[in-house]
């Protein structure tokens, strides 16, 4: 059984890894045997060295650097098995009366166009048989007061997430989201604390998730054991809904 879900010399990369959920990911894939390439806009030339990880600068919302990031990994690694199209922005609370056209064009060109040029140039670099994971949100699935554009994004990275299950299928390529309710990360503090509040109100386990936790589902949709769950958006929101 110590093979199970073993991530062992498959070759990862991780867009967003140099904080918060995608760090997480990145550690947890190494401890179980991954050789992973962080992406991220931030220098994480250090955090990656300390964890045993690759570094490549990455602008997700620009598709030549997107290209560029699948083509240097595959060059230094070899050929690709799992891809998390993880890095995302918040833009402030702002209600739809107030939010501008700019609001939801940095929503859009980060957590929409960045997942659509993963889905676009990871394939290319990919082995048969790998893992697409994006994160989405529970945003991606419902509305939430001041977060119209952030929410907007997050529904269209599902729609990406489930037409490319349709056109990877016959490569068994599987492309999933994950869909957390607030985690502690950087990007939840920077959000209204009297709303993270409400939430852990919400939240039947009576609190926000922790990155790990969501690693863990991302560990979980990466590895092989998981061979027929495809094209679905998985809720990690500790049964804030069904
Ligand atoms: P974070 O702010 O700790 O990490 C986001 C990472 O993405 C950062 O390292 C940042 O440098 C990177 N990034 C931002 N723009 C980029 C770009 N254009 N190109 C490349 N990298 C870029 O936040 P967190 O919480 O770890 O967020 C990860 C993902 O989880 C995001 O997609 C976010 O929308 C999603 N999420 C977060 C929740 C939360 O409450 N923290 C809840 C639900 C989803």
């Amino acid at each position: 059984m110590s093979n199970v879900f073993s991530l062992k010399n498959k070759v990862a990369v991780i867009t967003g890894g140099a904080s918060g959920i995608g760090l997480a990911m990145a550690k947890r894939f190494i401890s179980s045997g991954a050789k992973v390439v962080i992406g991220d806009l931030s220098d994480a030339t250090k955090v990656a060295e300390q964890i045993g990880a690759t570094f490549i600068k990455v602008d997700v919302s620009d598709e030549e650097s997107v290209k560029k990031l699948f083509e240097n990994t595959r060059a230094q690694l070899g050929p690709i098995d799992i891809v998390a199209n993880n890095a995302g922005i918040c833009p402030e609370f702002k209600t739809l009366n107030e939010a501008t056209k700019n609001d939801y064009e940095f929503a859009f060109k980060v957590n929409t166009l960045g997942v659509a040029f993963g889905l676009k140039y990871a394939p290319r670099y990919m082995n048969d048989g790998g893992s697409i994971i994006n994160t989405s949100s529970l945003s991606g699935k419902m509305g939430v007061f001041g977060l119209g554009a952030y929410c907007s994004s997050k529904f269209s990275a599902i729609g990406l997430t489930q037409t490319a299950a349709v056109e990877l299928g016959d490569r068994n390529i599987r492309v999933n989201a994950i869909c957390p309710a607030s985690v502690n990360t950087a990007m939840a503090q920077e959000n209204d604390q009297s709303q993270l509040e409400m939430e852990k109100i919400m939240i039947p386990l009576n609190r926000i998730a922790e990155p790990e936790e969501v690693a863990a589902v991302a560990h979980f949709l990466a590895a092989d054991d998981c061979a027929f769950i495809n094209g679905q958006a998985i809720n990690v929101c500790g049964g804030m809904t069904a």
